[in-house]
């Protein structure tokens, strides 16, 4: 676990507009920022940032978060991953204590991989400019095919030697773990015992996360494949998860966010090529179809998506399968396909970067379109084929299901329904009938626990929002309130003795939270400041918890559970200039005792009913005791605060 002090160090020299900006274009508007948001596909700007508070807020799509969970969901990091990524960036080093055992583990293993990947793509780099081997047979290779030697050198491309055991010898020379480096597939098993390279006589192209981590290697023989695979790829491991790569995805994703437009192409070779020729947004899928998770890279920096395929059969069928999926994720799938037996990397060495875009320019076909006139051609005149492929139209264009891709939809049928020959009402109505089918088995698809939970929250007594501004039914809202003024207040003086924090720490000993999440938030919160640290809200939207920060996130940015009345009556208050801190910590310690205080009253007040005699005058004085404590708060504000 890293640190309350390391996330202190962190927090303090944070700049959300810093890092968002990276992301996101933002304009300033009063004491915020203003931008459109990365989250949900919008033209008019409602993602808000605030630099105060340190929080951002999509009013559109409704996310919100601080910088770490910005990194987390925009950049699909974890949090350790994005913590340590602000670290670096803000120049703090990264304490860390204990973790469990079973993390440990989990995350030494992932470190390590991290680790023997980097060290074999040094040795591969290595071995391909400065051993013999290297230039003569993988460089003067690479060199033939027309890659530059600084192309080479930004995509990290190297040469693992023919020899049998060169990078696991030099691996076991530098101490790495035995076991562990099969899981990287870099060596393989032999008889048993023995480790050998696994990657011999190939050219290395490390395959880099979008942090720009080498997750995974893809490994192609010299020249024409003939016996062996063309490429090996990575097995599965803790970090090389095929379905969630796009390769390039590192080096491709500010111009894909900048062309607002994303290529995508089936090869290694084709987006190395493409990056030489200064086109810069285009990523791989290795040849298989696309998953959802690789859709949602492209979506993070632009919704076009832009396949462009050679003109052979078992590329586009596997382009075809991915079309779906990308039109439920809201993308605008467009392909080309490249002529003449070519790929993209022989295309665009043939006629150079220019001609390349205006080819694909000029040649971008809708997918939806381009699907529907191969699978035409496939039924010529057959009937039943032609019935089947309107059912299949229907089907695909029922997945175009967001609102603001009504009138695509509504181009889409005009256009279908002309290729089809049939009536464009027709087609309209199969088209709703699948989406509503579809709804109807999602309805029933809402899992049990979900249904459980709607059916508790209808069944909540409604708030009754009382005379004296508060909200009844509402324990939690009080807990919660006292945590918001800690947050907000807590470093601040009470008096020229002790802090507001102190203040709250002594006047609370006695009290316990219901909920035990605020407990602990509390416990927390007391723990690191009597460590000397200076925690505030800011300090738990960096807690490694994703509950407390959540639960943080509610606290500070929606403090308006209680009631409207209590903001009025605070605004009032500052309007004649007055400092409402006091007033307001007092309050709410006040009304979260006082609401304790009554409970145990109850309870001492059934007690009293089941008591024996011998226990009555205890009971009794107990409930003096409470009914005083009762009145001493409640004297404080002058009126019979809540019922
Ligand atoms: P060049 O032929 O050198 O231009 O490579 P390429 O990247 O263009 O290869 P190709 O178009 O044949 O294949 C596209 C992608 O499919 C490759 O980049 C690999 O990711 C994947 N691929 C191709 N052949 C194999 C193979 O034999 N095994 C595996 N696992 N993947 C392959
Ligand atoms: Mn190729």
């Amino acid at each position: 676990m890293i640190t309350p002090q390391t996330i202190e160090q962190i927090k303090s020299r944070i700049d959300i507009i810093d890092v968002v900006g990276e992301y996101v274009k933002l304009k300033k508007r009063g004491a915020n920022y203003l931008g459109l948001c990365p989250f949900h596909n919008e033209k008019t700007p409602s993602f808000t940032v605030s630099p105060a508070k340190e929080l951002y807020k999509c009013f559109g799509c409704g996310k919100s978060g601080n910088t770490i969970t910005f990194l987390m969901e925009h950049d699909k990091m974890s949090y350790v991953e994005a913590l340590k990524w602000l670290a670096t960036r803000y120049n703090v080093e990264v304490e860390e204590t204990e973790s469990t055992p079973e993390q440990k583990q989990l995350q030494q293993a992932a470190d390590s991989l991290y680790i023997i990947n980097n060290f074999a793509q040094k040795f591969f780099e290595e071995k391909l400019f400065e051993s013999e081997e290297g230039q003569n047979i993988a460089l003067s290779y690479l060199k033939e095919r027309g890659f530059r030697e600084d192309i080479i050198r930004k995509f990290q491309i190297g040469y693992n030697p023919g020899n049998r055991d060169d990078l696991t010898k030099a691996l076991l020379q530098n101490q790495f773990n035995r076991e562990l480096l099969p899981k990287t597939g870099l060596v393989v098993v032999r008889n048993e015992t023995e480790l050998i390279d696994n990657y011999r006589g190939r050219i290395i192209f490390p395959i880099h996360n979008n942090t720009g981590k080498i997750i995974g290697f893809g490994a192609r023989v010299i020249g024409k494949a003939d016996k062996a695979p063309k490429y090996i790829n990575t097995p599965e491991n803790e970090i090389y998860v095929k379905s969630k790569v796009l390769y390039g995805s590192y080096f491709a994703r500010m111009a894909i966010d900048k062309a607002n437009e994303c290529l995508l192409v089936e090869g290694y070779t084709d987006v190395v090529s493409l990056h030489q020729a200064g086109i810069e947004n285009v990523v791989a899928s290795g040849g298989t179809s696309l998953t959802t998770d690789q859709l949602r890279i492209v979506k993070k920096y632009s919704n076009n998506l832009t396949i462009i395929y050679d003109g052979d059969a078992a590329g586009i069928k596997a382009a075809l399968r991915g079309l779906d999926m990308a039109l439920e994720e809201g993308l605008n799938v467009k392909l080309v396909l490249i002529p003449d037996k070519e790929d993209p990397d022989s295309y665009v060495n043939k006629v150079g970067a220019a001609a390349f875009q205006d080819f694909i320019a000029k040649n971008k076909k809708d997918f939806i379109l381009f699907q529907l006139e191969v699978m035409l051609k496939d039924a010529g005149n057959d009937v039943t084929k032609k019935s089947e492929v309107v059912n299949q139209v229907a089907d695909t264009l029922s997945k175009i299901n967001k609102a603001e891709d009504f009138t695509k939809l509504q181009d889409y049928i005009k256009q279908c329904s002309s290729l089809l020959k049939i009536d464009e009402g027709g087609l309209t109505n199969l088209v709703n009938k699948l989406k509503r089918d579809k709804i109807a088995k999602d309805e029933k698809k809402l899992p049990f626990e979900d249904a459980n939970y709607y059916l508790q929250q209808s069944q909540q007594p409604e708030d009754v929002l009382d005379d004296n501004f508060l909200l009844l039914n509402q324990d939690e809202a009080h807990e919660k309130n006292v945590l918001r003024v800690l947050l907000e207040y807590g470093l601040r003086n009470w008096d020229e003795q002790k802090t507001m924090a102190q203040y709250i720490f002594e006047e609370l000993e006695q009290f316990r939270f219901d909920n035990l999440q605020l407990e602990s938030l509390f416990n927390e919160y007391k723990n690191w400041y009597d460590q000397g640290l200076q925690p505030d809200a800011k300090s738990f939207l960096y807690h490694p918890d994703d509950a407390v920060r959540s639960l943080v996130v509610s606290i500070t940015v929606f403090p308006h559970e209680l009631s409207q009345k209590w903001d009025e009556r605070l605004e009032g208050m500052n309007i004649v200039n007055r400092d409402t801190s006091h007033y307001d910590v007092d309050m709410s310690i006040s009304i979260f005792k006082l609401r304790k205080i009554r409970k145990l009253i109850e309870e001492n007040q059934r007690d009293i009913e089941h008591a024996k005699y011998e226990d009555f005058v205890t009971l009794h004085q107990i409930h003096k005791h409470l009914k005083s404590m009762e009145s001493d708060i409640t004297k404080k504000f002058g009126t019979v605060i809540i019922k």
